[in-house]
């Protein structure tokens, strides 16, 4: 049985198609330009800018045969990038990256803000997920030959990456400024300290000078939060672009096409 239909609301007097007085042209009709609205509205930016091209160029690409779930590892990696920053923005309005208020503010966010205890929770967790992600996506490239000819530079850049992301873990575990964060970054600190040559010097440049304590922490707060994310962003727009220039390499299962009649003039 059909359901009875209510009726449909009035257009508004100002949206009803009006005829054209005579000897004008006749004007579009008021309902239509509502419609394209946004036509309109991204023309007139593009028509500015030209970025529509540039759009084109990233977002409709031919794909290999055989592309599967392995190759959405690199998007879920940026997902939980993108997440990290968004829950990192809310925690920096309530944090203060200071040796005798760092704690309390943390304790503050989990505690007294509203929805804090879940915005801290999604960052931590957040991060475990980010570095799970980058190891998996670089296991797909490395098993899938990705990192081959013409793809070295993204694997290069890749390879920053995840030190960068390693470096965020590092710089990020320090902040809360509890007892374990403390004593666990004092232990990596001076686990750096014993690597040959530059050792003393990254130690000592990690903890911004001799000893461990306030300087420390706003050092690792300027680089959690300003320096490494700035650079992990251009890297992954980098590596966006070689992926867009390059197309994604086929699965190592698929080999390609070979003319018969060309491999026995061959032979
Ligand atoms: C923040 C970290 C990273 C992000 C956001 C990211 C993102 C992406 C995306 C979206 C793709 C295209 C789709 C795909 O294959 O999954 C891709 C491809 C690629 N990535 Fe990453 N990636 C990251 C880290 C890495 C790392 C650590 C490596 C290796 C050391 C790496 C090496 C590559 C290579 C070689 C390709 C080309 C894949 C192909 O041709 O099939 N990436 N990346």
């Amino acid at each position: 049985m059909r359901l009875p239909t209510l009726p449909k609301p009035p257009v508004p007097k100002r949206f009803q198609d009006k005829p054209a007085r005579p000897g004008h042209a006749e004007k579009p009709k008021p309902l239509e330009q509502v419609r394209e609205a946004g036509i309109s509205a991204a023309d007139w930016i593009d028509e500015r800018t030209s970025l529509s091209g540039g759009l084109r160029w990233m977002m409709f690409r031919k794909v290999p045969k055989g592309t599967n779930w392995f190759y959405t590892l690199g998007s879920a990696t940026m997902f939980a990038f993108v997440s990290q920053a968004i829950t990192g923005v809310f925690l920096a309005m309530y944090y203060t990256p200071s040796a005798t208020e760092a704690y309390e503010s943390a304790r503050h966010i989990t505690n007294d803000v509203f929805l804090g205890e879940f915005v801290r929770g999604m960052h931590k967790w957040g991060s475990t997920v980010m570095v799970i992600l980058i190891f998996l996506h670089m296991g797909r490239t490395f098993f899938f030959g990705a990192y081959k000819y013409p793809r070295e530079l993204n694997w290069i850049i890749g390879v920053v990456l995840v030190i960068l992301t390693f470096l965020m873990s590092l710089t990020g575990y320090l902040l809360p400024f509890d007892q374990r964060s403390y004593w666990a970054t004092i232990v990596a600190a001076n686990i750096n300290g014993t690597g040959p040559l530059v050792g003393p010097y990254l130690s000592d440049f990690l903890r911004g000078g001799a000893d461990f304590g306030a300087t420390t922490l706003s050092r690792f707060y300027a680089i959690h939060m300003m320096l490494v994310p700035g650079l992990i962003a251009a890297l992954i727009g980098a590596h966006l672009y070689l992926v867009a220039k390059l197309g994604t390499t086929a699965p190592p299962w698929l080999r390609a096409d070979v003319d018969e009649k060309l491999r026995e003039e061959q032979v």
